[in-house]
């Protein structure tokens, strides 16, 4: 494939059937492969992955190698790898594609929006690694591991299970 730049990248998520985005952060609609409008809140192993498999999250995983490693060592799990930058999220997608990663999705999306796109218990499992550290004083509630966020993640999480 020749050298994409980002729109070309824009454009190549629409025909992605592995990615879903939402485009307004106030509107909790998903938009997935050629303009669909799929409702997977508390369906995404069924409706997506097409089992009843465990779902892994990846929060802010940028490229997705997470993801894809996880997802080729573990076959047996759903990965999805949440990330709000479009272009990023493509390399992975790609990727997971080429390898024919059934297994392994992408949701372009405000992490803040978790619970309008999960039912409560829906995720098993969530990955963060090396999210924004957001220094600055009066930044702090935008770091992913802030109480704020944990609450939310308590939210969507399985009962019992705690992996952040
Ligand atoms: C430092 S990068 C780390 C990427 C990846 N986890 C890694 O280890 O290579 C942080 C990522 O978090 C994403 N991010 C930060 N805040 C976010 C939010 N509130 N919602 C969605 N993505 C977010 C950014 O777009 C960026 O891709």
């Amino acid at each position: 494939m020749a050298r994409r730049n980002k729109l070309d990248k824009f454009a190549d998520l629409d025909g992605f059937e592995n990615v879903y985005q939402n485009f307004d952060a106030k509107n909790p609609i998903l938009t997935g492969q050629h303009g669909q409008h799929p409702d997977l809140r508390g369906k995404w192993a069924i409706d997506h992955f097409g089992n009843d498999r465990p779902l892994t999250v990846e929060l802010a995983c940028g490229r997705g190698e997470y993801s894809l490693a996880l997802g080729r060592q573990y076959p047996e799990r759903n990965f999805l790898g949440i990330d709000v930058k479009g272009a990023r999220i493509w390399q992975g997608a790609r990727i997971a594609l080429r390898e024919r990663l059934t297994n392994v999705a992408f949701l372009r999306t405000r992490i803040e929006m978790l619970d309008a796109f999960f039912a409560p218990g829906e995720i098993s499992e969530i990955w963060i690694t090396f999210p924004d550290p957001f220094p600055r004083e009066g930044k702090e509630n935008r770091r992913l591991t802030s109480p704020h966020f944990l609450n939310l993640y308590r939210r969507v999480l399985a009962p019992g299970e705690s992996s952040i």
